[in-house]
């Protein structure tokens, strides 16, 4: 597959944002495809904070050996911004040259993505994978890490099943998902959880507790409720939030919502009430097999797109097919389908 009129020599990787599962399964397919095309590729430490401070490595066969299952990355990651600042730019552009990269995979978020976008705006090639356990990236059915991440809150789901009914208790499970749903309503249906509770809909406390109420009346004395971190009642205006504090790209520290919501419902319903935050266990450890084929597809797709020279896309799954789209059409948010909504509170 050599072919030694490529413009193409050296390929650089990273991964930006919150890690997930599959990640290394992502970079093991990137070099290994790459070297197939006789590509080299230059691993770019901690996201784009690597690239803007010089930190790099290359990566061989040999540095991605025996990485499949392992969780997080091995390249590091962070939330910088190379964007944030005219210096940083440059210094982003003065090192893509200095160590030969011709063209960059930024496995990511939208916050990974939209660097991604202007990197392209500026000419410099790029082709994006949709990385997120929060599956909240447009133009893919799925993104890898969101499978393990359902997996797991599944997991803890069935867990406190045993424990609520022991205990006649209600159980209020806070994940993650900052926009969007999709693991507190996919997890919740998996989980048989009696109530769903998620960013793109606000709740009303009374209709929570009304529906909790009508459960215990129907003889079920303990119920699972699943909140996604950025849920909250209609009548609140900003997030619940475990810091002041904001990331480079301005997101703010969710969590507690829980807490609020748990203490509530001890309020008016007098039920015994406890909460669990799952938080960072929902990120971490080995992926399934789902998203290590997902993360393997997309990585072996990304080096056949710089190959066939086509830049400023992302890699997608669309049915049972992986394609590319813009990046553009990627980094708006993906928000949980109404229908599917809808079907989860049929079991309530
Ligand atoms: O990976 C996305 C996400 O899981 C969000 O749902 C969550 O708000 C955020 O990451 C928390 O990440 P961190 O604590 O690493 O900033």
């Amino acid at each position: 597959m050599v072919n030694k009129t490529d413009p193409l020599k050296t390929i650089g990787i990273l991964t930006g944002g919150g890690d997930c599962p599959g990640l290394n399964a992502v970079i093991r397919a990137v070099v290994k495809t790459s070297n197939l095309y006789g590509y080299s590729v230059i691993g770019i430490r901690n996201g784009w904070k690597g690239i803007v401070e010089g930190d790099v490595e290359p990566l061989t066969e040999f540095s991605v050996t025996g990485i499949l299952p392992k969780g997080g990355t091995i390249l590091g990651t962070s939330r910088t911004n190379p964007l944030k600042s005219e210096e940083h730019t440059q210094q982003m552009l003065t090192n893509i040259k200095k160590f030969g990269i011709d063209a960059i995979v930024a496995v990511g978020g939208d916050d990974t993505l939209s660097v991604a976008t202007r990197l392209h705006q500026m000419n410099i090639p790029v082709v994006g994978i949709p990385k997120t356990i929060d599956n909240d990236l447009s133009g893919t059915d799925y993104t890898f890490g969101f499978d393990t991440a359902v997996s797991i809150v599944t997991d803890a789901i069935d867990r406190l099943h045993t424990t609520a009914e022991s205990h006649h208790r209600i159980m209020v499970l806070e994940v993650m998902g900052r926009h969007a749903g999709w693991i507190a309503t996919m997890a919740g249906i998996a989980g048989g959880a009696d109530q769903i509770l998620i960013p793109e809909v606000p709740f009303d406390i009374e209709d929570i507790c009304e529906g909790l109420r009508m459960r215990r009346e129907r003889g079920k004395k303990f119920s699972i409720v699943v909140i996604a971190e950025g849920a909250k009642p209609k009548d609140m205006a900003g997030f619940a939030t475990t810091s002041s504090k904001v990331d480079e790209f301005g997101h703010e520290q969710l969590g507690g919502i829980g807490h609020l919501l748990g203490r509530a419902i001890e309020e008016r319903i007098g039920s015994e009430t406890r909460v669990t935050v799952l938080g960072h266990v929902q990120r971490g450890g080995t992926p399934t097999a789902h998203d290590r084929v997902l993360a393997t597809r997309y990585g072996v797709k990304a080096v056949e797109q710089l190959h066939e020279g086509k830049f400023g896309v992302m890699v997608a799954l669309q049915g049972d097919k992986i394609i590319s789209i813009p990046l553009s059409d990627a980094i708006t948010q993906k928000k949980v389908d109404p229908d599917l909504y809808e079907m989860a509170r049929i079991f309530y």
